[in-house]
């Protein structure tokens, strides 16, 4: 039988996973074995806690899934929590792990021919249509998105658009590719994210769990 007492924490894939799996682990949760097999084509997992699972889904789905009561807590980037902005999400931890900022880039050559986002209608590529909109819209910017899901340097080069709204790190997928920022939207950092519901109904293991998170970020409290 189901035990609906559990609760379950969603993982992302994906560039993150490693340094969410670390930070897991320092606050003492432990997955099954199975959780390390390569081969292992399992999606949950049970961890040392009797009462708590695990799921590994992609990043992008994290915030879905918390939202809907799938899972009850999960570990998510800003930049997906922001463009699905569900009301049922309560977000109580920055995990100061995987700090990105979204930027609007331009190949290197427009930018010096025309250097400002000084056009009312913009064509870009994206990610994320609703945070480019809304931010486009507040700089008085029509903006038409073109929603991709990876690869978004390569869209300028090939006649897509001459804009991307796009995370940024090192900056190396920009230069390899010849774009330059020309605007930064936000600072991006990952997340806690849970849901609103299970906080009430299980208040105790969820905080516990919330409380053991922040104790591996901000260090155990004196
Ligand atoms: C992300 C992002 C950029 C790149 C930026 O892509 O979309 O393409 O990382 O990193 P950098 O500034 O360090 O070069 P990701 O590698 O997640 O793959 P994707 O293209 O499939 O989204």
């Amino acid at each position: 039988m189901e035990d609906f007492e559990k609760i379950i924490l969603a993982l992302p894939k994906g560039r993150i996973l490693d340094k969410a799996v670390d930070l897991m682990l320092k606050s003492e949760v432990m997955p099954e074995k199975d959780f390390k097999n390569p081969d292992s084509r399992k999606l949950r997992f049970s961890t040392n806690d009797k009462d708590l699972d695990l799921i590994r889904i992609r990043s992008a789905d994290v915030p879905t899934f918390v939202a809907f009561g799938a899972a009850d807590i999960g570990i998510a980037g800003q930049d997906d929590i922001l463009e699905q902005d569900y009301p049922e999400l309560y977000v109580p931890l920055d995990l100061k792990i995987g700090i990105c900022k979204l930027v609007i880039a331009r190949s290197a050559d427009l930018s010096t021919r025309n250097d400002n986002l000084s056009l009312s209608y913009e064509k870009v590529a994206t990610k994320y249509p609703n945070i480019t909109k809304s931010y486009f819209e507040k700089i008085g910017v029509q903006a038409d998105c073109i929603k991709l899901n990876g690869a978004i340097e390569l869209a300028p080069s090939l006649g897509l658009c001459e804009t991307i709204v796009d995370i940024v790190e090192t900056g190396e997928t920009l230069k390899a590719n010849g774009l330059v920022e020309k605007e930064k939207i936000t600072d991006i950092s990952t997340h806690l994210i849970v849901n609103r519901a299970s906080l009430k109904t299980k208040p105790e293991k969820i905080n516990k769990l919330i409380n053991r998170f922040a104790e591996t970020v901000h260090g155990k409290a004196a």
